[in-house]
């Protein structure tokens, strides 16, 4: 019988059977767990050091809630179903899981190529902390940048990409990257592709089945859904995930017992929160657009990861990568208001149902200010060729009914117009 992906991952990494038939997982916070002998204890201990001659431990036994916690292998067992992944690892934050997958992976003999835009975080670490620890950096313009390199250039360990990217919504293809790692990757040296997939999460794109080797979030947005967590993730290939998971248990940042049960039980409802944001999200867009494509009066500029928005733009290179690796745009868009950081902050001061927030992905709609919030830290140079104006706001569209959406936006618009000094052609 074929079961579709949101029944498997229902009831992934839990037995009823185990807890009196209770039908919802219990938490678990010791720190510790006794072992039934000291012979098992220390197999356990043992093999977890990699001591030689290690005796093999009993299966599914724990230790100590830093290497290893049931609240947390259920989560872990329920993303991993979701991404169909060899393994999920779930961390303290996003940013826990992309330094300790970073720390892991990459090294003097394993330089880190990537493309941008990033977010700001990945970019500090990326510009700031690898260098100074002996990893050579090198930055793409775009991954076709690709085609012209080879071995004679040197070999990363590893590329990096966020598609589509914070806060434009810039797409890159994950195929080309897992295809030029696949072709320079041999028995001695190993490319491994990351892809950060925060802004669409496991149902709307799969970088593993485009042959990415992990799969990153920041566990904060969709995954967990309701602005009331913070935590982040890797899932993918078994070698890959064997580095990450030896890697955690010695940085220590996993998601503790509390977060990784709220995880569990926020993934039960991943696809039925994803479905409303992303209808909801369609009808706003097709709402500001005359066409596709075409933003209405009121508004300079559109920014959205749906194919058929960005063919109406006329960027049908990344129309064409959206409808190849992604199931549709997403619940996530920004638009460039005329009238620089005094009609964007009306707009965002007027708003009534969609909150003035950083993050996304959650139950509530979200709006913030990229320019000078989330990518306040970023150079100026640096955001105006990412498109990051003072005028451009970042919308995430949660459960709210679309009508209600709809109307605070339009509303919102006419506050900004109000204030808008370049122009008088309005909503
Ligand atoms: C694309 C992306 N990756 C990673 C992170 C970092 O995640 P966290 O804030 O959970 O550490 C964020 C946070 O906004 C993000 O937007």
């Amino acid at each position: 019988m074929k079961t579709h992906l949101e029944t498997k991952a229902l009831f992934a990494g839990y037995n009823p059977a185990d807890n009196h038939g209770a039908v919802k997982p219990p938490m678990h916070p010791a720190s510790t767990f006794v072992f039934p002998s000291a012979a098992v204890g220390a197999a356990h201990m043992e093999t977890a050091y990699g001591v030689e001659g290690a005796e093999t431990p009993p299966e599914g036994g724990f230790i100590y809630s830093r290497l290893g916690n049931p609240t947390l292998s259920v989560a872990e067992a329920r993303l991993a179903a979701w991404d169909e992944s060899d393994a999920a690892a779930l961390f303290a934050s996003g940013m826990a899981a992309i330094s300790t997958m970073l720390f892991a992976l990459t090294g003097a003999e394993k330089p880190l190529w990537y493309v941008g835009p990033l977010y700001g975080g990945t970019q500090h670490i990326i510009d700031d902390i690898l260098p100074s620890m002996g990893v050579s950096v090198r930055r793409l313009e775009n991954l076709d940048e690709l085609a012209s390199l080879s071995e004679s250039d040197g070999l990363p360990g590893m590329i990096y990409l966020e598609t589509p990217a914070n806060p434009t919504l810039q797409i890159h293809s994950i195929k080309t990257a897992a295809d030029w790692a696949k072709k320079y990757t041999s028995e001695d040296h190993r490319i491994i592709v990351a892809v950060d997939n925060t802004f669409l999460g496991p149902i709307l794109q799969r970088p593993l089945e485009l042959g990415a080797d992990l799969n990153i979030y920041s566990a904060t947005k969709y995954i967990g859904g309701h602005s009331d967590l913070i935590a982040g993730a890797v899932s993918g290939e078994a070698e890959a995930m064997a580095k990450v998971f030896e890697y955690r248990t010695f940085f220590g940042g996993m998601a503790d017992p509390y977060t990784s049960w709220m995880l569990a039980r926020s993934m039960e409802t991943l696809q039925v929160r994803i479905d409303r944001q992303i209808s909801s999200t369609r009808l706003i867009l097709d709402h500001i657009q005359v066409v596709p494509g075409t933003p209405v009066a009121g508004i300079n500029k559109i920014y959205s990861a749906w194919a058929e928005d960005l063919e109406g733009s006329g960027d049908k290179k990344s129309a064409q990568i959206s409808r190849e690796q992604q199931a549709n745009g997403g619940a996530m868009f920004a638009m460039e208001i005329p009238g620089g950081r005094k009609a964007a902050f009306a707009f965002l001061d007027a708003l009534q149902h969609i909150q003035l927030a950083v993050s996304l992905g959650s139950t509530e709609s979200l709006a913030e200010h990229p320019y000078s919030m989330t990518h306040a830290g970023v150079p100026v140079d640096e955001k105006l060729r990412h498109g990051i104006t003072e005028g451009l706001v970042r919308i995430s569209i949660g459960l709210e009914h679309p009508d209600d959406l709809i109307a605070d936006l339009d509303q919102a618009l006419k506050a900004a117009c109000l204030v808008c000094e370049e122009s008088l052609e309005c909503v």
